[in-house]
């Protein structure tokens, strides 16, 4: 419910210096703070704060952010859960959005429903202890399946008692609306229009969120039904696909072991825990969903799914592998012995067999699948074979990590007896395939405006694939590795980071010459791209790109703001000024030329007002975006320092890359564009090559005559580059 004014006020106020110092004691260094960093232990501070800038960095362990991010990683909050504990510490209401009438009643229906479901659960809890049903049925079957008096606490086990219409009674009695809880799904109305109990003489286990409110029931039958379970249904405040069992229990465990289990069931949870493994959550038997591995995603990077050893349970184990590869995770696989679950094998060892058993057996998820599609029949029948090879492909070809994908594929070719090759380029064919799968997502769902990133809370934006590995990144937790698979990263970069420091600046005449308001470098860019069909194929890059011009509009209404204020300010310094001047005794010509240098002196101040602000927008703006991929890569592009080319090192003068923008924007863009050319070119030479011993003449010539015009075009972009002319070793070896 935090508006975009508020997330932005919040963000305006949170200094990162203040943030940072609740955990750090920091020491004052220069411009800068220093501190021992609070993510890695460490004597010597490598963690740097930098209040310009607005944000911290440790150059040890590479984490750091805006203070947004900051408190996201200490905390292991969400993007909003970090803004509103950000709103408390600076006294923020966050409230203060006047909700649409609808909003409001959804907001009071949900909240409604949230504290019907907390009373219920105390019910049922006291119930099971305090009524003698409870404590013969309910709490016997926990007691003699070995369920401590702790795990009862922390999970809020309860028992629903028989009488189908208990809980309504009560609800009444205590002045609850029936008809919210029958929205929770606690009370159902049958046919004739009588209201019972959707839960009866059953073991109730409360589903807790992410922040410990209670949402949905699962009750598991003592009488042999027909259903071993029932859950609660979805409803406004139960999103299955978004909720994972155990969560709220496992959270400070998952983050402290930088580890979650996974596990199918209620049970299992609990088994663990009370192993004393309480970095543990349910999946309640169906498949994982972006959105649960995004849950789990902000707490670790290392996830270990835990399936019984049976048929059922390893091919359980393969569903769903690609996805979690896909999130950057790192996924791991342990098999418990055929027929045992986690509940029943932590019933049968001690908690340090437990531990020892996860130790020995945990599996990396590739190898494992490998393992898994290749056992012995599968090796002898060449189809099949070829089927497990591609299975494997497929999967590797999900890990973002080149380097990771790397190693799998030389272990892969390794255990498959392929060759590394043949293995690389079936990789390379499918991430190829997968990340034009995601563009087309991703484009589809620019169609829908909703989805849009930025000022949605975090917990609205859609959950394709691509957009779910663009949410699923938590910023600190892994810095995005560098990337070499894309051959053009290294001339992008200058550009998008000229774009990120510089992209609403005027820099540029327009055609026009009427027209006095400058071209800024973001549509210049643009401009310059599009004429030649190009655009950032680093996919961050091209978010961010967009997405600085697609907030455009709001940062000039931020602008606007600032310089009502700045205006103020001046104002402001002139009545200081002419009272001062005013108050000394000069004649009329001096007082004139007092005047005309205050006047001058303001007219600076205000520019210099502006134009910092039009360059700390676009920086502030995207390191404390919600989106984690917008929100780290930009923080890359900010705090690296700003290496520019060669040729521009050379350049006339020692102004500053500021007001060098005119030359350094053309320059890269031309740059890359000699690049892609060069690459085109060379191409072509080996092609004319490889070919030229078995062409006619015609081939020949046409392809000499493509090759000429390429010449050509690319010694006029030298020359623009003022750069001379090499012409490649091929080339001089051919003639
Ligand atoms: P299990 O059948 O493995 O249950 O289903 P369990 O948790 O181990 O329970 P015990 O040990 O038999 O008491 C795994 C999970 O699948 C969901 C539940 O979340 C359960 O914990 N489930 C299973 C249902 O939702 N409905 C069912 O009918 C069965
Ligand atoms: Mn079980």
């Amino acid at each position: 419910m935090i508006d975009q004014a508020t997330a932005q006020r919040i963000k305006d106020a949170a200094d990162i210096v203040e943030v940072v110092s609740d955990y750090v004691h920091l020491v004052r260094r220069g411009q800068n703070y220093m501190g021992l960093c609070p993510f890695h232990n460490e004597r010597t501070p490598s963690f740097s704060v930098n209040r310009k800038r607005n944000f911290c960095f440790c150059f040890s362990c590479k984490k750091g952010g805006s203070p947004v991010n900051f408190i996201m990683e200490k905390e292991g909050l969400s993007y909003k859960e970090a803004l509103l504990h950000l709103a408390k510490k600076y006294g923020i209401e966050v409230q203060e959005r006047e909700l649409s009438d609808e909003e409001r009643q959804r907001q009071s229906e949900r909240e409604g429903m949230l504290v019907a479901n907390e009373w219920a659960m105390k019910l049922m809890e006291h119930d099971m202890v305090s009524t003698a049903d409870g404590r013969d049925i309910g709490l016997q079957y926990l007691v003699q399946r070995g369920v401590t008096d702790a795990a009862m606490k922390a999970f809020h086990l309860g028992y629903a008692l028989d009488s189908g219409h208990h809980l309504a009674d009560e609800a009444r009695k205590a002045g609850y609306d029936l008809e919210v809880l029958k929205k929770t799904g606690l009370i159902g109305t049958s046919q004739q229009g009588h209201d019972y109990d959707r839960f009866r003489g059953r073991v109730i286990f409360p589903i807790l969120n992410n922040s410990g409110k209670v949402i949905a029931f699962g009750g598991r039958d003592l009488k042999g039904g027909l259903a071993k379970y029932i859950n609660s249904p979805e409803s406004a405040v139960y999103k299955k696909s978004n909720e994972l069992y155990g969560i709220f229990q496992a959270r400070a465990a998952i983050v402290k072991e930088n580890k979650c289990f996974l596990v199918e069931g209620y049970m299992d949870v609990i088994g663990m825990w009370q192993s004393g493994m309480k970095n543990v959550v349910a999946s309640s038997g169906t498949a994982l969903t972006d959105g649960q591995i995004a849950l789990i995603h902000r707490l670790t990077d290392n996830i270990t799914l835990i399936y019984d050893g049976d048929a059922a349970g390893i091919k359980a184990s393969l569903r769903g592998i690609d996805m979690l590869l896909n999130h950057k995770l790192n996924v791991k696989v342990l098999l418990l012995p055929n027929g045992e679950d986690p509940d029943s094998f932590a019933r049968k060892h001690t908690p340090e067999e437990f531990r020892e058993y996860v130790d020995k057996h945990e599996t990396d998820i590739i190898r494992f699948k490998i393992d898994v599609l290749l056992d012995e029949q599968t090796a002898r029948d060449p189809q099949k074979r070829i089927e497990a090879v591609n299975s494997v492909v497929q999967s590797i070809a999900h890990i973002p990590d080149p380097v990771a994908r790397d190693v799998y594929v030389q272990e892969c070719a390794r255990l498959l007896g392929v060759t590394e090759e043949s293995i690389i380029q079936s990789v390379g064919r499918a991430r190829a395939m997968l990340i034009q799968k995601w563009k087309k997502e991703r484009e589809w769902n620019a169609t829908r405006e909703s989805v849009a990133v930025t000022p949605q809370p975090a917990d609205t934006v859609g959950t394709s694939s691509y957009q779910a590995q663009l949410d699923a990144n938590t910023a600190l937790s892994q810095q995005p590795s560098r990337k070499t698979d894309i051959p053009f990263r290294p001339l992008e970069t200058p550009l998008i980071k000229l774009c990120v420091r510089y992209g609403y600046k005027g820099v540029f005449q327009p055609m026009d010459e009427d027209d006095d308001t400058l071209i800024d470098v973001l549509d210049y860019v643009q401009e310059e791209l599009e004429s030649d069909g190009m655009r950032f194929s680093v996919e961050e890059y091209s978010l961010i790109f967009q997405e600085l011009q697609r907030v455009k509009p709001m940062f000039y209404e931020a602008l606007q703001r600032r310089k009502m204020e700045i205006e103020e300010d001046v104002a402001r310094k002139r009545r200081e000024g002419i009272e001062e001047i005013g108050s000394g005794s000069y004649s009329i010509d001096e007082l004139k030329i007092k005047e005309s240098k205050l006047e001058e002196s303001l007219r600076e101040y205000a520019a210099s007002e502006v134009n910092e602000y039009v360059k700390d927008w676009p920086a502030r703006f995207l390191s404390s975006h919600e989106n984690d991929i917008i929100r780290s890569t930009s923080f890359d592009l900010l705090r690296e320092k700003h290496h520019l080319s060669n040729i521009y090192a050379n350049a006339p003068g020692n102004e500053k890359e500021e007001d060098r923008l005119e030359m350094l924007v053309p320059r890269t863009i031309l740059e890359w564009k000699s690049e892609i050319l060069n690459q085109r070119l060379r191409e072509l030479l080996r092609k004319f090559q490889d070919m030229a011993s078995n062409m006619n003449i015609e081939e020949e010539h046409s392809l000499q005559a493509k090759l000429n015009s390429l010449m050509k075009l690319r010694r006029k972009i030298a020359k623009e580059l003022g750069e001379r002319i090499l012409l490649p070793k091929s080339q001089n070896s051919n003639k």
